[in-house]
Formats: C-alpha cells, sequence, structure tokens
C-alpha cells in the first residue's frame, strides 16, 4: 500500500494560509546546534518528514531532540559522535550539513557520500576544497567523505559557483577556526542570512551578512541558542502560483514578502493582483494568466525550487513561455509527467517551451521530487476530471500538511491508500 493524492480538478483556492518555517534552513539550524554544547531551541520548526530525519541523524550523534508543537529543544552532548550513516543520507541528501559542524567540533566527521537524486549530480567538490583550504584532510572512502583535521585554520575560499551547501559547510566550519576566513561568491538566499543570524546568536563573528562576501572572524567556543526559522518561501510561492492558477484569492500570511519580490512580479505579469504588506501577501485572479518566461539562478535571482510551479503555471496560460533551468540538469524530468495530464512542453537541454493550452486533462502521474510533485498537484488542480498523484512521500518531505490546507481552502483532494 502506498499514499497517493486523488485530486478533483475545477475549484478555485480561496481563504487564508501561513506559512511554517523553511525546511531549506531548519535542517542547516538544526545541524548548526552540533557545534555548541548545552541546549539550543528552534522555534517555527514545520512538521515535515525533513526534519524526523534530520532529528534521528542528530539523536545519533548523541544529542536529545524534543518536539513540542513547532518548537524543538536540541541538547548537544560535550563529545558527540561524528559519524553519519548512510541509511539515513540517501533517505535526505541534506545530511551533508552536519560534515561542516561535527568537523569544527570533533575535529573528525565520517559522512555518507549522498550521491545524486531526481534533479540532478549534485557535486560536493566546493564543500571538500574549502574544508582543505582550512587544513582539513579529506578522502572518499568506502561511500564515505572521511574528514579530520587537528585544528581548522581560517582560509580564504573563492567558490566557482555561490552554492547554498558549500556555503553552509565552510561557514560552519569556520565561525571556530583559526583566525579570519573569507567565502568569496557566497550564496546570498534568505536561508544562509538565517543561519548566520543563528550563529551570530550563537556568539559568531561574521560581517557581509546578505552579501557576496561572508568574513567570519573564528571564535573560541560557541553557545546554545533560542532561534525562529525564517518563513519557507518556496511553500509560500508555492501557494501563490496556486491562487493564480485555479484562478483564486489567497491570503499568504507568515512570509517575507522581499524574498519573493521577483516570483511575486511575474505573477503580476501574468495578469495577477498581488498585494504585499508586513508579513502578509494577498494573491487574487480573475482571468486566465499569460505565460510568463522564466530563468532560474541564485538568488536573488528566480529560484530553481519555484520552477516546475511556473511550468505548470504555464502549461494553462495563454501564449507560450521559454523557462531555463540553469542550477540542476535533470529538473525537467517532471515535464514527461505534465504532460501525462495534456501539456505542451518541449526541452532542449536546459531550456523548456511550454506553449499554453486552454484545459489539462486529469491523469495518473508520479511525482519525482518535492517541487515536481507540487507542480503536479497544481496542475491536477485545474485538469479536467480525476487526477492521482503518486510517490507523495516526496512532497510530504517538504510540504507540511499539504493536503489538509488545500482541503481547508477549498480544492477536491484526499490522500488515499493505493
Ligand atoms: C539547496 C536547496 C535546494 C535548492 C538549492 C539552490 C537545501 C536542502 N536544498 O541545495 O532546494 O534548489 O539550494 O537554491 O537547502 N554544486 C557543485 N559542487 C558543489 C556544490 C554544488 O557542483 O560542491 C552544484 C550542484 O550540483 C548544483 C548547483 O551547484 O548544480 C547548486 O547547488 P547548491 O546551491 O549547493 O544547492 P544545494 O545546497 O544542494
Amino acid at each position: 500500500m502506498v499514499s497517493v493524492f486523488r485530486i478533483e480538478g475545477g475549484s478555485p483556492l480561496r481563504g487564508a494560509v501561513a506559512v511554517p518555517g523553511a525546511k531549506n534552513s531548519v535542517l542547516k539550524l538544526m545541524a548548526a546546534t552540533l557545534l555548541a554544547p548545552g541546549t539550543s531551541e528552534l522555534m517555527n520548526v514545520p512538521d515535515i518528514e525533513d526534519v524526523a530525519i534530520m532529528s534521528e541523524l542528530l539523536r545519533r550523534l548523541g544529542c536529545e531532540v524534543n518536539h513540542v508543537g513547532s518548537t524543538i529543544t536540541i541538547a548537544v552532548p560535550h563529545r558527540p559522535d561524528h559519524r553519519a550513516d548512510y541509511d539515513l543520507v540517501r533517505r535526505m541528501r541534506a545530511s551533508i550539513c552536519v560534515l561542516g559542524p561535527l568537523l569544527a567540533r570533533c575535529g573528525a566527521a565520517d559522512v555518507a557520500v549522498p550521491g545524486g537524486d531526481n534533479i540532478g549530480s549534485r557535486g560536493l567538490d566546493m564543500h571538500v576544497d574549502g574544508l582543505r583550504k582550512m587544513g582539513a584532510h579529506v578522502k572518499n572512502e568506502h561511500g564515505y567523505l572521511l574528514a579530520e583535521s587537528e585544528g581548522l585554520i581560517g582560509a580564504q575560499v573563492f567558490l566557482d559557483f555561490p552554492s547554498v551547501g558549500a556555503t553552509e559547510t565552510i561557514l560552519m566550519a569556520a565561525v571556530t577556526a583559526q583566525g579570519e576566513s573569507i567565502i568569496e561568491n557566497a550564496a546570498r538566499e534568505p536561508e544562509i542570512i538565517d543561519i548566520c543570524m543563528m550563529l551570530v546568536g550563537m556568539g559568531a563573528d561574521i560581517s557581509g551578512i546578505g552579501s557576496s562576501t561572508l568574513i567570519i572572524s573564528g571564535v573560541n567556543s560557541l553557545k546554545p541558542v533560542s532561534h525562529r526559522v525564517v518563513s519557507d518561501r518556496i511553500v509560500a510561492g508555492t501557494w501563490a502560483v496556486a491562487a493564480v492558477m485555479t484562478q483564486g484569492d489567497l491570503t499568504i500570511s507568515g512570509v517575507s514578502p522581499q524574498y519573493l519580490a521577483l516570483p511575486l512580479e511575474k505573477l503580476q505579469t501574468a495578469g495577477a493582483l498581488v498585494e504585499s504588506g508586513g508579513d502578509t501577501i494577498r494573491v487574487r485572479m480573475n482571468e486566465r494568466a499569460q505565460c510568463v518566461d522564466v530563468v532560474t539562478l541564485p538568488y536573488p535571482g528566480f529560484p530553481t525550487d519555484l520552477q516546475p510551479q511556473f511550468i505548470a503555471l504555464n502549461a494553462i496560460g495563454q501564449g507560450a513561455a521559454l523557462v531555463t533551468e540553469n542550477l540542476f540538469e535533470a529538473r525537467f524530468r517532471f515535464v514527461q509527467e505534465l504532460a501525462r495530464l495534456g501539456a505542451d512542453v518541449r526541452t532542449d537541454g536546459h531550456h523548456a517551451l511550454i506553449r499554453g493550452r486552454e484545459a489539462l486533462s486529469g491523469a495518473p502521474v508520479e511525482a519525482t521530487d518535492i517541487r515536481a510533485g507540487a507542480g503536479l498537484v497544481l496542475a491536477g488542480l485545474v485538469a479536467q476530471g480525476s487526477t492521482t498523484v503518486y510517490g507523495v512521500s516526496h512532497i510530504d518531505r517538504g510540504y507540511a500538511g499539504f493536503v489538509e490546507t488545500l482541503q481547508g481552502l477549498g480544492a477536491k483532494i484526499e490522500r488515499v491508500e493505493d
């Protein structure tokens, strides 16, 4: 028996929806707690499968992890274990984010190599090169990255590409290294700002936060912290696209509108009425959307994690659009599933040409990753007839209470055992 989502298309989404903390931040913040013995507290934590996997990983490292509502406490021992096993890493590639803090705290880290996934090959070369520059010895043996150091030394690290993961690994290694580290061409994603703010709360000395040059002066030790996780801009963006596609009216709260500036502008180009104020965005749509071109780039460019949702939007738009994917080479795999719903999409390398159709028609489809899954559900919400989405465990990894929230907004969707 597997869970599937059954969707009857055609209902506009209306109402209010609150956005929880960001998956792509909380996992790294949980790893960062390893840097200080004692009990740290994270608030606004989303109730998603990846948080459960990271909790399990931290427990195996000797931490005590407790969840109460949307708050988790993590009690980190004076001597954490330093091995992240393959059985967890293969379930969640973001487990690699324990590499930097374990090396900094324990002088050693044995972390299973995650391998590729359904969106691309996802190298780790920049993580490893950065740690080596800081004096670590890192080898890849029997499927594990084995890192060792007798004390990390601050270094200047130039990233070939502003990788989110590599910036985080090097940052977490640098905060307690001896002397100054500079990360040039650092990622500027809101989730990087979030981890910097948490590390500063723990006593780290970081300047240039939010810019592409992070300057870190190593401190001797860090202390536990209480920190609120930044809101999930990708979940918020998914709801915004859903409002436009279903020609509905959603008020999305608990968000930072400035972190979604470009996707919201694209939705306005598509014809949506978008109003933002404080931590709320209202998105309304009264007509069929115009197709909109999208080019994914590191922040503040258009987020790759909203690309499948925008392809779904274009699939029922007026006109045609070119979507260019610059981060993950295999992310277009899902368009074959979208084509099962009648979408007209042609891909060539990292470009996808979408010719909008007046209607999609419901069919069984398979989610291949989290965001592709979200894109397929959105398409199912507007397709004529019934759509069954398989592979929903991917969606559960990143969207808390997705089905229940959609039901509350008027969608005809249910989770059934198939
Ligand atoms: C994170 C997000 C993911 C998001 C992505 C880009 C998490 C858990 N995941 O992934 O949802 O889509 O940022 O915003 O936060 N690369 C290398 N070598 C490296 C590191 C990266 O070649 O050492 C390549 C990757 O293969 C990929 C590109 O750089 O093609 C971007 O990767 P990166 O920014 O590191 O993304 P992640 O941290 O993996």
